[in-house]
C-alpha cells in the first residue's frame, strides 16, 4: 500500500506529529510506503513527491510548522499559476505516476473543500482538520488551538503587568477570521476584561464605557479582540495583500484608536498585534497528544477505506465524518455557548 500525505493552507502547532503519525501507524501495522507531497496541492501540480521513512519521522512529534511545507492558495480546481483554471487532471496524474492508493489531506475548511472535490472525482482521500482558529466544522477541537491560546494567554499575563504599573488600556488582537474561539478561550484564560469576537458585533460606545469603568475601579483594563471582529453595521477591518487574497488585520488599532478618541488624553490606550507568533513554535503537550490521534485514525480510515471522510473530534472520540458534510462549512460559536455565559457572568463585556 502507497500512500501519499499533504498540508495545506497556513500551518499549525502539530502539522509534524500527525504526520510522524500516520507514517509511523501505516509503516509499523502494515509496512505501507509513505509519499509526502511538498507545499500542499501545489506539489500535486507540480509532481514534488518524495519518500518518508520511519527514521525521517521520528523525533518531531514537538517541532511547530510542516515538514512537507505548504502553501494557502494552491486550489487546482482554480489554480492562480494557470490564471485561476482547473488543473484538477494535473494533480490526479501525480497520484497516477506515483502509485498513490490513498492520499490523507491535512488542512483546515479550504482543505477539506478541495479534498472534498477529489473525493468526487474517485480519488481516494482522508481529511485531517487543521487550524488554530478551531473553526473546522464537526470537529470539536483542532489541534494547533490550545497552542495559539497559550500564546493569547502569555501575552495577555504580560501585559497586565505593564498595564496595572502604568494604568493604561491595552488593546490585543488575535487570529480568527469568522470564528472567535482563540479571542474567547486566550481571554478567559489570560482574564481579559472584554472580548470583541467576529459572531458578535460590538458597540464602540459600550465598550468605552465598560472599559472606562474596569480602569476606575482596577486601575488598568484588557481587551483581546479577534482579527475578525468589527462594529455593529461596520465591516472587517483588512490589509491589502497580494492578488485577491483576504487578508485580516488592523482592528485592534481601529479600535484602539476608538477608544483613546472616546476616553481621552487621561487614559493611555495601547495596542499589540500577536499575528503569526500564534502559529508559530512547538506544539502543547495537549496539541501532541491531539495530533497523534488523528494521525493513527487516519492511517486506520485509509486501511478500512473510509475515504471521502474526514476525522473528527465528536464527544471526545475520534470519528469518521463525511468530507461533503465539512466542505465550504464553518464552525462558530454558538450564541448560548458556555464560555460566552461564563464570560458574561464574570462581567466580560463582549460586545
Ligand atoms: O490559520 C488560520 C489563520 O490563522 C487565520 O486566523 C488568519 O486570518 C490566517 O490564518 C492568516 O493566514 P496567512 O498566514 O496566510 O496570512
Amino acid at each position: 500500500m502507497r500512500v501519499g500525505i499533504l498540508t495545506g493552507g497556513g500551518d499549525c502547532p502539530g502539522l509534524n506529529a500527525v504526520i510522524r503519525a500516520v507514517s509511523l501507524a501505516l509503516i509499523e501495522q502494515h509496512g505501507a510506503e509513505i509519499l509526502g507531497i511538498e507545499r500542499g496541492f501545489l506539489g500535486l501540480i507540480e509532481g514534488r513527491v518524495r519518500k518518508l521513512d520511519a527514521a525521517g519521522v521520528r523525533g518531531i512529534v514537538n517541532e511547530g510548522g510542516t515538514l512537507l511545507g505548504t502553501h494557502n492558495r494552491a486550489d487546482p480546481f482554480h489554480y492562480f499559476g494557470a490564471g485561476g483554471s482547473d488543473v484538477s487532471a494535473r494533480a490526479i496524474e501525480t497520484l497516477d505516476r506515483a502509485g498513490v492508493d490513498a492520499l490523507i489531506a491535512i488542512g483546515g475548511d479550504g482543505t477539506m473543500t478541495i479534498a472534498e472535490r477529489f473525493a468526487r472525482l474517485g480519488v481516494p482521500v482522508v481529511g485531517v482538520p487543521k487550524t488554530i482558529d478551531n473553526d473546522v466544522a464537526h470537529n470539536e477541537r483542532s489541534f494547533g488551538f490550545d497552542s495559539a491560546v497559550a500564546v493569547v494567554a502569555e501575552a495577555l499575563g504580560r501585559l497586565e503587568t505593564t498595564a496595572r504599573s502604568h494604568g493604561r488600556l491595552m488593546v490585543v488582537e488575535t487570529m480568527g477570521r469568522h470564528a472567535g474561539w482563540i479571542a474567547l478561550e486566550g481571554g478567559l484564560a489570560g482574564g481579559a476584561d472584554a472580548m470583541l469576537l467576529p459572531e458578535r458585533p460590538f458597540d464602540p460606545d459600550v465598550l468605552a464605557a465598560h472599559c472606562f469603568d474596569r480602569c476606575s475601579r482596577q486601575g488598568f483594563a484588557l481587551v483581546c479582540v479577534a482579527e475578525g471582529a468589527h462594529e455593529l453595521g461596520g465591516e472587517l477591518v483588512l490589509q491589502s495583500g497580494p492578488g485577491s487574497v483576504e487578508r485580516l488585520g488592523g482592528v485592534g488599532q481601529r479600535v484602539t484608536e476608538g477608544l483613546q478618541r472616546r476616553l481621552g488624553g487621561d487614559l493611555e490606550v495601547r495596542h499589540t498585534l500577536l499575528g503569526h507568533l500564534q502559529r508559530g513554535g512547538n506544539p502543547t503537550a495537549f496539541d501532541r497528544v491531539l495530533a497523534t490521534r488523528f494521525g493513527v485514525q487516519a492511517a486506520r480510515m485509509v486501511v478500512a477505506g473510509e475515504f471521502g471522510h474526514m476525522v473528527a473530534l465528536q464527544e471526545g472520540q475520534c470519528r469518521a465524518v463525511p468530507l461533503i458534510d465539512v466542505a465550504g462549512r464553518m464552525r462558530q460559536i454558538p450564541e448560548s455557548h458556555e464560555l460566552l455565559i461564563a464570560a458574561h457572568d464574570l462581567g466580560v463585556c463582549l460586545g
